[in-house]
């Protein structure tokens, strides 16, 4: 089973599109900042140092990263493949996910959206406070205002959502992440998609990008 990595801004749609693909492909979704936030929640020792850089807008260092996503991965569901959504998001992580995955990366897909979009993205964002699922007060309303529709827990809106930290967010990406599209592109293995459609038509975009990769 292979590994798929999504890249992207913040707020490009990657955990939507991981939870998709992650049920059209039975691979379990992988999330470093869902693992951050539910490390931060239960106050173990990992939450309590990643606090600090998640409520800047900061990169939690790599070596704390790559060492939480080791034990998610060595898991009995993640051994074999997994959709990395967030990670990794430097050339060190990148590096450390070649010997993880033993060479089975098949795609890193780059969920490309204009950074006008991400404003409107992340504001109008709310989680699920028992297992962060996610929803758009416009673009995917809940059924019912506050709740989530699959556990019924309260929604709220991230910290990290605030506009100050979002524009601090965009600039760690273009400088420590951006260049992740070059170095998967080099080794072959990256996919391109358009994240400004509806979110049905960006999961098949990336489905049937995926299928042309395996089959050219
Ligand atoms: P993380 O949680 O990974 O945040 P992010 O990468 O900034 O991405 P987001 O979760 O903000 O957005 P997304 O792309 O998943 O979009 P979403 O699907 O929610 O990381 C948070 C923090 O943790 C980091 O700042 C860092 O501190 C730390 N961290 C995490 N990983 C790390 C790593 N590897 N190394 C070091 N530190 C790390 O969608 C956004 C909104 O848009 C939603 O409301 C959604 O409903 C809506 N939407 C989605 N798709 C569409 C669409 N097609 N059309 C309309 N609306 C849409």
């Amino acid at each position: 089973m292979p590994f798929i990595a999504l890249l992207g801004v913040p707020g490009a749609g990657k955990g939507t599109q991981a939870k998709r693909l992650s049920a059209a492909l039975a691979l379990p979704h992988v999330s470093s900042g869902d693992l951050f936030r539910e490390n931060l929640k239960h106050g173990t020792p990992i939450g309590q140092e990643a606090e600090k850089y998640l409520s800047r807008g900061e990169l939690v260092p790599d070596a704390i990263t790559i060492e939480m996503i080791e034990e998610r991965l060595a898991q009995t569901d993640g051994a074999a493949g997994a959709i990395l959504d967030g990670f990794p998001r430097t050339a060190r992580q990148a590096d450390a996910l070649e010997n993880m995955a033993g060479g089975s990366l098949r795609a890193a897909v780059h969920v490309e959206v204009p950074i006008e979009r991400l404003v409107e993205r992340m504001a109008g964002r709310r989680v699920c406070r028992e297992q962060g699922h996610v929803y758009h007060t416009k673009h995917k309303p809940p059924k019912e205002w506050g709740i989530c529709d699959i556990d019924g827990s309260e929604l709220y809106q991230r910290d990290d959502d605030k506009p100050e930290t979002v524009r601090h967010r965009l600039k760690v990406y273009e400088e420590q992440t951006a260049p992740l599209v070059e170095y998967y592109r080099e080794r072959g293995v990256l996919v391109t998609v358009n994240g400004d459609q509806p979110i049905e038509a960006v999961t098949e975009a990336i489905l049937s990008s995926l299928e042309q990769e395996a089959t050219s």
